[in-house]
């Protein structure tokens, strides 16, 4: 696997491969890598020719200093992962490279970002459209691939390839979770055993509200305040949001004709995780 850390390195490196006729998957990371991301990065592998996954931990998506400063780094356990997985290229910027001056450019995502993450976590989505745009403009990728795990995140890089006619097809990987049910995050290292004893109530709420849902007789109000009672049995989990929204759209809904995705924020101790249901067919 080669690593690279220069922009210039990395333009001329993907043009080369594209001027030779490869397919470059792409697969944008955090670092901290764990099983979620490596079956994105599989996936990358069996579509393509040339698989690069990148490595940032984007500083102006963080809207909390110390989320920031916490956030994982595991560097060498996450370049031997890289390896046996087969990615070919790691791109690994420095962010003064990537920020040679405060990034200035705002976006405006209308109502895609006005709930849920987008409303919790201000300035959050402006941020990740920033460096996946970069991103997207250095490394030119055929396709690039995002976990369902961040749904709000897809919606709004669905509209960032439409809106700035990326060339490049985006892929949306099924999320991959723990045997308990936890949804794997590169946040979930910072559990405390308490804390991770108590995480995988999160999925539990999901799916209790995923059967209330199916069973379509039971009112929208009434799933949220269920699910909410059912997380207030456990002290330690403090839910941020419950939503119930159009899969597509990330809109509240009034009845249920569409896919819906379920979808919560909640804090266990200081580590905020998040995760979601879509509901194919309600
Ligand atoms: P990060 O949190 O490292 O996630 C990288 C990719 O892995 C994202 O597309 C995310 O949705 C996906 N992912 C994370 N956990 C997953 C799981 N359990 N199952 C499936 N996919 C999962 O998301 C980011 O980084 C950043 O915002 C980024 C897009 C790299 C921009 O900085």
């Amino acid at each position: 696997m080669q690593v690279v850390t220069h922009l210039s390195e990395i333009k001329n490196l993907t043009e080369t491969l594209r001027a030779a006729g490869k397919t470059i998957g792409f697969v944008p990371t955090m670092g901290a890598l764990h099983a979620g991301h490596l079956e994105l990065l599989r996936t990358a592998v069996q579509h393509n020719t040339t698989t690069i996954c990148s490595i940032f931990v984007n500083p102006i998506q963080f809207n909390n200093s110390e989320d920031y400063r916490l956030y994982p780094k595991t560097i060498e356990q996450d370049i031997t992962l890289l390896q046996q997985n087969n990615c070919n290229i790691l791109f690994m910027p420095d962010a003064s490279e990537m920020y040679t001056q405060p990034a200035l450019l705002k976006f405006n995502f209308g109502a895609l970002e006005q709930i849920m993450e987008g409303f919790y976590r201000p300035g959050h989505f402006n941020g990740v459209a920033t460096v996946v745009s970069k991103l997207f403009h250095l490394i030119k990728p055929h396709r690039a691939y995002f976990g369902q795990k961040d749904l709000q995140q897809f919606a709004i890089i669905r509209q960032l390839v439409r809106d700035l006619s990326f060339d490049l097809e985006l892929v949306c990987h099924e999320i991959v979770r723990e045997a308990d049910g936890l949804a794997m995050s590169s946040r979930n290292q910072r559990l405390s055993t308490a804390a991770r004893r108590i995480a995988p109530r999160l999925y539990e709420a999901l799916q209790l509200a995923v059967v209330l849902v199916k069973d379509k007789q039971v009112p929208l109000q009434e799933i949220i305040l269920q699910v909410n009672t059912f997380l207030q049995q456990y002290p330690g989990i403090k839910l941020e949001y419950f939503e119930i929204v159009d899969a597509e759209t990330l809109q509240p809904i009034s009845d249920f004709t569409r896919p819906t995705a379920l979808c919560l924020a909640a804090y266990i101790g200081n580590v905020r995780l998040i995760d979601n249901i879509v509901v194919e067919v309600p």
